[in-house]
C-alpha cells in the first residue's frame, strides 16, 4: 500500500480546523519522507510548545537578530513612526508572542487596530488577550491563520491605513520563489499603506554559526521539536535523540540550513507505513536566507513595493525597512 492511501485511512478522519492542520502536517511530512534530499516547511515548528521554546531563542546571548532589531526599533521609533503616520492598522505576519509589535505601538501615532496573524491559535489566543488587557484602547483582532498561504483579512476599520509589520527576518525563512510571492501578496493586501520589515544582512559567518547553535542548545530543542510533534500529534514512532541538530552557513547560497540528521540507520512510521533513514541522512527543516540592503530592495521593487529609508545598527548586522505601498 503506498504511504499516500494509508493516509486516507480513518485515523485522520475528523472535522475542525485541529483536525484540518493534522492532515495537512501528515500529508506534508509524508511527502518530505518520500522526496531526496527530504525538506519540511518550518512553519511546522510552532505548536504552542514550539512558540516558548522560538520565544527563548529570542533571549539567547549568541542570537544577536532579536535584541538587534529592537535596538534599532527603539532608537529609531520617531522616525519610524513619521514614515507610518497616524491612525495605521498594524498587520503582523507571523505574530507569535507578540512581543516586538509593543515597540512599535509605543512609537506610533493613535494606531487604529492591530491584526496579529499566527498559526499558533492557542499560543495566539493567550498572547492577545494580555496586549488587550495591557491596552484596553487598542482594538485587537488576531487572526488564525497560515500566511504563507492565501487568507481573508475583516475588512479594514473606514478610512484606515494597512500597514504590515513583519519582523524577525522570517522573510529569509522563504526561498525567493516564496519570499516573492509573500511580499507580492502584502503589497495588494496593503495598498496606500506600506511594510515594516526586519531582515538579517550578510556577514562573518562564525557569528551566523554561533546564533544557530547556542550552547544550551535551545536551538537545537527547537528544531527537535518538530519530531515531538510529529510523535504526539501523528503517531509517529521518531526516537528524539537519534537526530542531532545541524545548522551551518551555505556562503554560495548565503544561508544558515537547519536540518534533523540520523546519527544512525533507523527506520521511522507514519500511519503504518516505514521509512528508513541512512546514518547522516537529514531532513532539512529550515533556511535562514541573509540579505543584503540592495538585493533585498530589488526583490521588493519586483514584487510592487516602492523603496523607503532603512535603518541599520552601528554594527550593520540588521536592517529594518519602510516599504510603501502605492495606493
Ligand atoms: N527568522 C529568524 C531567523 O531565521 C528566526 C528563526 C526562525 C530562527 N526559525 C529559527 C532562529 C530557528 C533560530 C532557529 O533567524
Amino acid at each position: 500500500m503506498s504511504a499516500h492511501l494509508a493516509l486516507q485511512a480513518p485515523f485522520f478522519e475528523g472535522a475542525g480546523e485541529q483536525e484540518e492542520a493534522r492532515r495537512a502536517f501528515a500529508r506534508d511530512l509524508v511527502a518530505a519522507l518520500d522526496a531526496r534530499p527530504r525538506r519540511i516547511s518550518p512553519k511546522y515548528f510552532y505548536d504552542a510548545a514550539g512558540s516558548r521554546l522560538f520565544d527563548r531563542i529570542c533571549t539567547l546571548p549568541e542570537y544577536y537578530p532579536t535584541r538587534t532589531e529592537a535596538g534599532i526599533l527603539r532608537e529609531r521609533a520617531g522616525e519610524i513612526a513619521r514614515h507610518i503616520g497616524p491612525g495605521a492598522e498594524i498587520v503582523e505576519f507571523g505574530a507569535g508572542s507578540l512581543h516586538k509589535v509593543r515597540w512599535l505601538l509605543d512609537a506610533l501615532q493613535a494606531p487604529r487596530g492591530y491584526l496579529p496573524i499566527d498559526i499558533s491559535g492557542e499560543h495566539l489566543a493567550e498572547a492577545a488577550r494580555q496586549l488587550r488587557e495591557e491596552r484596553p484602547g487598542l482594538s485587537v483582532h488576531p487572526v488564525v491563520a497560515d500566511y504563507t498561504q492565501p487568507f481573508a483579512l475583516p475588512q479594514p476599520a473606514p478610512g484606515a491605513r494597512r500597514v504590515g509589520f513583519f519582523p524577525g527576518s522570517t522573510l529569509g525563512n522563504f526561498d525567493e520563489a516564496e519570499a516573492f510571492s509573500f511580499l507580492s501578496r502584502a503589497a495588494q493586501l496593503l495598498r496606500g499603506g506600506g511594510l515594516l520589515l526586519g531582515v538579517d544582512l550578510v556577514k562573518d559567518p562564525a557569528v551566523l554559526h554561533a546564533a544557530y547553535n547556542d550552547s544550551q542548545g535551545v536551538t537545537a530543542a527547537f528544531n527537535r521539536n518538530l519530531l515531538v510533534r510529529a510523535n504526539t500529534e501523528l503517531g509517529c514512532d521518531f526516537d528524539i535523540d537519534g537526530f542531532a541538530h545541524a545548522a551551518f552557513y551555505n556562503a554560495p547560497l548565503q544561508r544558515i540550513e537547519m536540518h534533523l540528521q540520523s546519527l544512525r540507520a533507523q527506520t521511522v512510521h507514519l500511519g503504518g507505513v516505514a521509512w528508513r533513514f541512512e546514518e547522516g541522512e537529514t531532513l532539512h527543516t529550515e533556511n535562514s536566507h541573509k540579505f543584503s540592503v540592495e538585493g533585498l530592495r530589488a526583490l521588493a521593487l519586483r514584487a510592487g513595493f516602492g523603496i523607503g529609508p532603512v535603518w541599520t545598527d552601528a554594527d550593520r548586522l540588521f536592517s529594518v525597512h519602510w516599504l510603501p505601498a502605492a495606493q
